[in-house]
């Protein structure tokens, strides 16, 4: 970490005005302006050398300021106050400090001092500068994205810096000097820190009150975020200037709503992009990639993609294929396509340097590589030998490599997977990579280049396709990656504890505003073994993104490769995911509009439950469903927590009142999930063979019956799962209200929007849980119990219409 104790720090406030949106102040020689978002948000810039950056980062992509906000300004001799409904911001005079208070009187954020009473409110040196403020030992720490460990990340520090993780040349600095057993020395460990992702944007929880605020750095440069010291957290940043966004809070959904509403929100992904998806760094033929489709389906394990890593391409030159290995690719696209299989490719931002391959001559032509300082194009060491890198700071470069993806899409693929785009360089050196046609460093913009790639890559499918919904899977990125592209968390290994780190991780993304996520399933290092495969598919099903990905040189990690018994039981697991895919996708609906995350930490629900904030082995999936995965060999039962509500056991039906502990048992054919009381969970009543076509006639709610009295709400999209139409309003998406009072149960629809042409379902089915009602109205007329799923479901003859259905219990 940075030393930072002779910085010079900024102590002496002159003139302080106020402007339309807060004050403008002069501190020391730079100004200082604060400026009032809404009433729980607001920033704070500090100029350099007098001058403000006004777009420090792409993050941002709305105006911040475009929302009206009313708020008093008072000043007295201690200090200038901006007061809106939800908060106060205090500048201190002398000596300089920034607080922010809710109106409540409970801290914000509040400037720290060191021993000698000192306070750190900003201090700077040679471009890098660090806040301080105040904690307590006790309070938690969540967010920063992707990274390591423990999802409370109180008690740590972390560095804001994309980096290949696997790789000794770009990890090397982050292992070196580390002590003996310090298992952050070690790149496969579950601590090693920096890892592919930046963004740094996390939230400050007050114990035991439960209370949390966040801030959002809105700087590209590398970063450290202190929280190993008890009674206060360091923010520095080694470049750029502080732009910081600071949230009220109290509650953690609302924050989220407010970063995701400046930085964007996870986009409407197309359906099949939810199914299962598998994929091996494999050096496969045209042949083998056909027949491995075949085997899905003659195997009846539902699939929706096949992936293609670097081997398909000729000698690792991206948008190229092997012509002796793919002599006829679309032709094996049309067939693949034929039988519902989505096919996507592996696209590294590293181009090839080698005259006379049209996309690196047509680079060199258009200017749009990355430079040195001294103007030549930079060259790195990837795949392909030497490779020149996009200039995708620039929108020439981010518009050419938009239209090479379109067509590469148009040619018959469905989706682009990014990979090496911290970017990765391999033994050469990164900083010699400059940007913006060689001004700018490569400190300002490392971190945003996958954003920036993502950013150029959509823009050219969607100007090409402007019908379509775009799918990317990238492996860095920064805050607002989410806007373009899904993630997955980089090379893990097949190892038991780095499955329990997918569960954090994942859980770390969903608070940081990206709500599509997952792990390489079964691990990508590493051989996996019949049992951790077992236990990762049934985990690995239930996260946002499913997909099997493994190295070459490992054992087959297939659906089948560990033998009939286990492929029995992944079967199971993956047909669950394809039956709750209504229910999924209904999640994503909302992630799209709320940004609230798919994959949810107990504590995002739950926040003032201390219980809750530690515990980083399970998660709700959605918002009805809670996962306990297996992390263990062996295991056969877990500790599960269950928390407020009432939780039904999705195998046995058992229901257990919430806020308690519970031992589950873990055979091998199933890991615990339960679904909340109240919840209306719909769900096809068959998995298909791929969501490609699937657009059923009946769709089945499943209704668990709470215990006690209240009122549920629950989603229900449907549209055609591919085009933007839904998003202009070509769905039918349905709200129900679940009330119970005394033994009555009403489930009421209210169902919204335009519909679309494919829309087939006629009924409902009713399968109620945790009661046997023997009739259900449907308005006035009283419906029988059908013979479906065991004898309590009930055919509601609605498509897509209002209803109300009442029950006794
Ligand atoms: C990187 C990726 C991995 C991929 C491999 C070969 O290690 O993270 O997913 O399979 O490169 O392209």
């Amino acid at each position: 970490m940075l030393q930072t104790d002779h910085f010079i720090r900024f102590e002496k406030v002159g003139t302080v005005t106020g402007t339309d949106r807060g004050l403008l102040a002069e501190v020391e020689s730079e100004q200082l302006r604060v400026d009032l978002v809404s009433d729980d948000v607001v920033r704070v810039k500090m100029s350099r050398g007098g001058v403000f950056d006004e777009s420090p980062t792409f993050a941002v992509c709305v105006d911040p300021m475009a929302g009206p906000v009313e708020f008093a300004l008072a000043r007295d001799e201690e200090r200038v106050t901006l007061t809106t409904s939800a908060m106060v911001v205090s500048l201190w005079l002398a000596p300089f400090r920034l607080d922010v208070h809710r109106t409540d009187g409970s801290a914000v954020v509040e400037t720290a001092a060191d021993e000698q009473g000192r306070y750190w409110a900003y201090a700077t040196l040679n471009d890098t500068f660090t806040v301080r403020r105040r904690c307590r030992q006790e309070d938690a720490v969540f967010g920063l994205g992707e990274k390591s460990g423990r999802h409370n990340r109180k008690g740590r520090d972390f560095t804001m810096w994309n980096t290949d993780v696997l790789s000794p040349d770009a990890a090397g600095e982050f292992t070196a000097g580390k002590a003996e057993g310090d298992p952050r020395g070690d790149r496969t460990s579950v601590e090693f820190d920096p890892f592919y992702v930046t963004i740094p944007f996390f939230y400050h929880q007050t114990y035991p009150a439960g209370s949390m605020a966040a801030s959002f750095m809105d700087n590209g440069y590398r970063g450290e975020y202190e929280f190993s010291a008890h009674d206060e957290y360091r923010v520095t940043f080694r470049g750029g200037q502080w732009t910081e966004y600071i949230f009220a809070g109290p509650d953690m959904p609302q924050i989220l709503t407010r970063y995701t509403a400046l930085t964007g929100r996870t986009q409407l992904p197309p359906l099949w992009s939810l199914g299962y998806h598998q994929c091996r760094w494999f050096d496969y033929t045209e042949d083998a990639v056909e027949a491995l489709g075949r085997r899905h389906r003659d195997d009846e394990i539902p699939c929706d993609a096949l992936w293609l890593d670097i081997d398909y391409m000729d000698g690792y030159r991206v948008f190229t294929w092997d012509t002796e290995k793919f002599p006829d690719a679309p032709g094996m696209l049309e067939r693949l396509s034929d039988q519902g299989f989505k096919v996507i490719t592996i696209i590294d931002p590293g181009v090839k340097w080698d005259p006379g391959y049209a996309v690196f001559d047509e680079g060199v032509e258009r200017d749009v590589f990355c430079r040195t300082a001294g103007g030549d194009t930079y060259i790195g060491q990837v795949w392909p030998g030497n490779t020149a890198f996009p200039d995708f700071v620039t929108e020439e470069a981010r518009e050419w490599w938009g239209g090479l993806n379109a067509k590469h899409v148009q040619s018959g693929i469905a989706g682009i997977w990014n990979d090496m785009n911290e970017p990765a360089t391999g033994s050469i050196a990164p900083d010699g990579m400059r940007f913006g046609r060689g001004e700018f460093a490569h400190e300002r913009y490392r971190n945003q280049y996958a954003l920036l790639m993502a950013m150029g890559t959509t823009q050219g499918l969607q100007d090409a396709m402007p019908e379509l919904r775009t799918f990317i899977l990238s492996r860095a990125g920064f805050a607002g990656i989410q806007r373009y592209a899904a993630n997955w968390m980089g090379d893990n290994l097949s190892r038991w504890d780095h499955l329990w780190l997918s569960i954090a991780m994942g859980s770390g993304f969903g608070v940081s505003g990206q709500a599509f996520v997952g792990a390489d399933v079964g691990g990508f290092a590493g051989s996996s073994d019949p049992e951790l495969f077992t236990r990762w598919m049934q985990y690995g099903v239930l996260t946002p993104f499913c997909r099997n990905h493994s190295m070459i040189g490992n054992v087959d990690q297939y659906a089948w490769a560990f033998g009939p018994v286990v492929e029995d039981i992944v079967r199971d697991a993956i047909r669950l995911r394809y039956r709750l895919m209504p229910y999924i996708y209904s999640a994503f609906v909302r992630a799209s509009l709320t940004g609230e995350p798919v994959q949810r930490p107990m504590v995002f629900d739950h926040q003032y439950d201390g219980t809750v904030r530690d515990i980083d082995d399970q998660y709700l999936f959605g918002t009805d469903l809670l996962v306990a995965p297996v992390t263990e060999a062996g295991t056969t039962s877990r500790q599960v927590h269950l928390p407020d509500g009432d939780w039904y056991d999705w195998h046995s039906a058992e229901l257990h009142r919430g806020r308690s502990f519970v031992v589950a048992s873990t055979p091998m054919d199933r890991i615990p999930v339960y679904a909340r009381g109240g919840a209306v969970i719909p769900m096809w009543e068959t998995a298909p063979a791929s969501t490609d076509g699937f657009h059923p006639d009946a769709i089945e709610l499943h209704v668990f019956v709470p215990h006690s009295d209240g009122a549920h709400t629950s989603r229900l999209v449907e549209d055609d799962g591919l085009t933007t139409a839904s998003v202009d309003g070509a769905a039918w998406r349905t709200t129900f209200t679940l009330t119970r009072s005394g033994s009555q149960v009403t489930v009421a629809a209210q169902v919204e929007g335009d519909g679309y042409p494919q829309f087939r379902r006629e009924v409902f089915h009713l399968v109620v849980h945790g009661a046997q009602p023997t009739a259900v109205d449907l308005g006035d007329v009283s419906v029988a119990p059908g013979p479906q799923a065991g004898g309590a479901t009930f055919v509601l003859p609605v498509a897509a219409e209002d209803f109300t259905a009442t029950f006794h219990v």
